[in-house]
């Protein structure tokens, strides 16, 4: 039988369990000889590694594990990694998240200035991290990368390392076919779904069951309760958070304005920023959400484990950890299974460039993903996708060139942000917060006053 060897790169991941879990269930699909864990925060990773031995003893005692801080000792001869990294954890997303709030700015991981910052901390060690792979790995190794903000590095990795493994995913838009499916008393695997759009940024435009169209039953649903279904308890354990919650009531603020298609969830950010802002605690984020939730609980569960030798159930997988299994047994198995994921364009939205990383429906092959032709979008939503996949790509030009007014033009194109005024004003503050992470910017101008 042909087994295999995975890394988790962000072993110390508070995803990493429930993850690990995954795998386990999957096992007969993925045989695994070794997992090895990789971070840089050893102690961290020491920590969440117990609990991952602790699920791994519940299946089996075949899987050997490493836990390490060493790229070589961690990649060397590697079929597989799984890139989870949080460059600057939680502290950095905190201020992600306040910084652009206290100029009244969307503060969001991913969306808005708080997901630039992310980008501009992230694309370097996501290049150090291919080129470890590259350097120790087999050949036919492929990252499989949910390291955010993913639409940011998908570009970052699209121009510095073009010919590299990487599949770049994201577990938002089966998040919302979970929902979808939950309200349509259905499983999400029987819903055939068309979407396109960016990574945090896409719309879905069909959903079919058994061939019959459901869209409209879904639009006259979120009219009344958001994507949500009345017993929320069909949600994943981290989406039923209240943070969460609202953000998924919010797709009918949405569809009550633009019905035509489902959005994203994140969409909000862009198109109600005025209304987020207004409806954000400026002091508890969800980033003091997940550290006194998820974080907290998963080291109250391995502090509990060492004392008693008890696993508490507290990590459940969920669809984050049974997507990039689904995602990798198909690129192991050359199964040709199609999921929602990113690519180059080159085509296949024939109205959007080239060279945009899109996510849209793709067969996952041993050679990675085969998107299926889209055709032209409309012109909405090519706007809108114009606007932010060119503050996307400044950005990354921004990080290569070392140029404040690259970084500069890339806020101020982003929707969230209403004048340049303010997006210099956050930009400031925020380089003032990444000292430490980002590359220097330089200025090649005298700055003006504005009068
Ligand atoms: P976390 O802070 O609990 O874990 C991240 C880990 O990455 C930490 O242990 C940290 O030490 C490590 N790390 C940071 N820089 C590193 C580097 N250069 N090399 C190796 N390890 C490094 O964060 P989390 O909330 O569990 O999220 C993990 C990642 O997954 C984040 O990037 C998050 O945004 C992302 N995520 C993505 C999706 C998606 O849809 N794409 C979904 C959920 C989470
Ligand atoms: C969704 C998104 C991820 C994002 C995560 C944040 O799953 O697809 O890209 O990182 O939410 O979740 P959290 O629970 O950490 O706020
Ligand atoms: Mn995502």
């Amino acid at each position: 039988m042909k087994t295999y060897k995975l890394a988790v790169a962000g072993g110390g991941s508070t995803y990493t369990p429930g993850i690990i879990r995954s795998l386990m269930d999957r096992l007969e699909d993925l045989p695994l000889s070794e997992i090895r864990f990789y971070d840089i925060d050893g102690e961290r990773q020491s920590k969440v590694v117990v609990a991952a031995k602790a699920v791994i003893e519940e299946y089996t005692d075949k899987i050997k594990v490493i836990d390490t801080t060493d790229p070589q000792t961690a990649f060397e001869d590697v079929d597989f990694v799984f890139a989870q990294m949080r460059v600057g954890k939680y502290a950095m997303r905190e201020l992600d998240e306040k910084i652009p709030l206290s100029h009244h700015v969307v503060g969001q991981e991913t969306c808005g200035p708080g997901g630039l910052a992310y980008g501009l901390r992230t694309i370097s060690p996501m290049i150090e991290l291919i080129d470890y792979v590259e350097k120790y790995a087999k050949e036919t190794a492929w990252i499989v990368n949910y390291s955010n903000p993913a639409s940011i590095v998908a570009e970052g990795v699209r121009k510095l390392r073009p010919n590299s493994r990487v599949l770049n995913i994201c577990d938002m838009p089966v998040a919302t076919m979970r929902n979808i499916a939950a309200i349509l008393g259905v499983e999400r695997e029987e819903l055939d779904v068309d979407y396109f759009g960016l990574n945090h940024f896409g719309w879905f435009t069909s959903i079919k069951v058994d061939g019959v169209e459901r869209l409209p039953e879904i639009r006259e649903h979120v009219y009344k309760h958001g994507l949500l279904t009345e017993d929320v308890s069909k949600i994943d354990y981290r989406h039923a958070d209240s943070s969460w919650i609202k953000t998924f009531k919010n797709i009918k603020l949405i569809m009550d304005h633009f019905p035509e298609y489902l959005p994203n969830p994140y969409l909000q950010y862009y198109l109600f920023p005025d209304h987020i802002v207004e409806t954000s605690n400026k002091e508890y984020t969800r980033a003091n959400e997940v550290m006194d939730g998820r974080e907290k609980t998963l080291f109250d569960t391995v502090d509990k484990y060492e004392e008693t030798g008890i696993l508490e159930d507290s990590f459940a997988v969920g669809v984050h950890g049974t997507f990039i299994v689904d995602v990798t047994v198909s690129l192991a198995q050359n199964l040709g299974k199609r999921y929602l994921v990113m690519v180059e364009n080159n085509g296949t939205i024939p109205n959007l460039p080239n060279d945009a990383m899109i996510e849209v429906p793709a067969l996952i092959t041993s050679d990675g993903p085969k998107p299926e032709f889209v055709g032209d979008i409309p012109y909405f939503y090519k706007a809108m996708i114009d606007q932010q996949l060119a503050s996307e790509k400044i950005l990354v030009q921004a990080i290569v060139e070392g140029s404040y007014e690259k970084a500069l033009q890339a806020f101020t194109l982003n929707k969230t942000l209403p004048s340049a005024k303010v997006a210099k004003a956050v930009l400031d503050d925020l380089i003032e917060a990444n000292k430490e992470f980002w590359p220097t910017l330089t200025k090649e101008y005298k700055e003006g006053v504005l009068v």
